[in-house]
């Protein structure tokens, strides 16, 4: 497997569409609380806006999105809502998983997966091994997932593979044992619904990410929010350290 350096070393032009996008999908209960309606709704609608969203971006021809769909801190909301979303989430996955197949999507899940059903990650594992062979939009959802979780295991991990190293480990030699080794890093970062955090996402890797944030709740980010998010994106200038006139420079 190719193992992906980090992004930082060559500069991706941002006049094209982004190659890998990374979502924190928040905003769900507030989008339901404005309706007068229970939190779990809103999650309901979420759902609806991951399906209309992933077909854009196959679309649009970008590479890689991911999705964060519940933390490792999500665990500490209300029992109901945490039962409600593991169902919502098996639900959308024996329900969608087709349809991804025929699009020629590949389906990875990424995060800990000790603490759900048998039947749950029996399911996960269905599904990625049904899209494995798939060369389209590559569509990662992070569930129980978190950047101190995934630096630590692949901590771990290293260790365990190359213990006569110890003391002079690379970056490369740790980002291998990440969760997200089959990418390269988020180009651009969105988060829907006001906050203007990060909220233990993919931390290791959105150290250069271009960030986006919108007052937007998750269950109305369509088409024309998501574009606005591509076009502010296509107005940086990514230096990664460099000055400005070196990348003018660069580009005679
Ligand atoms: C995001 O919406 C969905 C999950 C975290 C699962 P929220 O449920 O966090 O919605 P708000 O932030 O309460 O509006
Ligand atoms: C972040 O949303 C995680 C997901 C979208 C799955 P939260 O709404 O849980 O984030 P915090 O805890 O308020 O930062
Ligand atoms: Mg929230």
């Amino acid at each position: 497997m190719a193992f992906f350096t980090s992004a930082t070393q060559n500069i991706p032009s941002t006049a094209e569409i982004p190659k890998h996008i990374a979502v924190i999908m928040d905003g769900n209960g507030r989008w339901a609380r404005k309706r007068f309606l229970p939190r779990i709704a809103g999650h309901k609608r979420g759902v609806e806006t991951v399906r209309d969203l992933v077909k854009y971006c196959a679309s649009l021809k970008v590479e890689y999105l991911t999705l964060f769909a519940f933390s490792s801190e999500n665990w500490r909301r209300p029992a109901e809502e945490v039962t409600f979303l593991m169902g919502l989430f098996m639900q959308a996955l024996k329900r969608e998983v087709t349809k991804l197949h025929q699009n020629n999507i590949k389906l990875i899940m990424i995060g800990d997966r000790s603490r759900f059903d048998a039947e749950l990650v029996s399911q996960i594992e269905a599904s990625e091994q049904l899209t494995a062979g798939n060369t389209g939009l590559i569509l990662t959802i992070a569930a129980n997932y978190g950047g101190r979780w995934d630096i630590l295991q692949a901590v771990n991990k290293m260790q365990l593979a190359t213990p006569q190293l110890t003391g002079f480990y690379r970056e490369d030699h740790l980002s291998q044992y990440l969760s997200m080794n089959y990418a390269p890093e988020p180009d651009l970062f969105i988060r829907t619904g006001g906050e203007k955090r990060i909220s233990n996402f993919l931390l290791w890797q959105l150290a250069y990410t271009e960030l986006y944030f919108t007052d937007t709740l998750w269950p109305d980010f369509n088409e024309e929010a998501f574009n606005l998010a591509i076009q502010s994106y296509q107005k940086r200038e990514r230096r990664f350290g460099r000055t400005s006139e070196q990348l003018i420079e660069a580009k005679i």
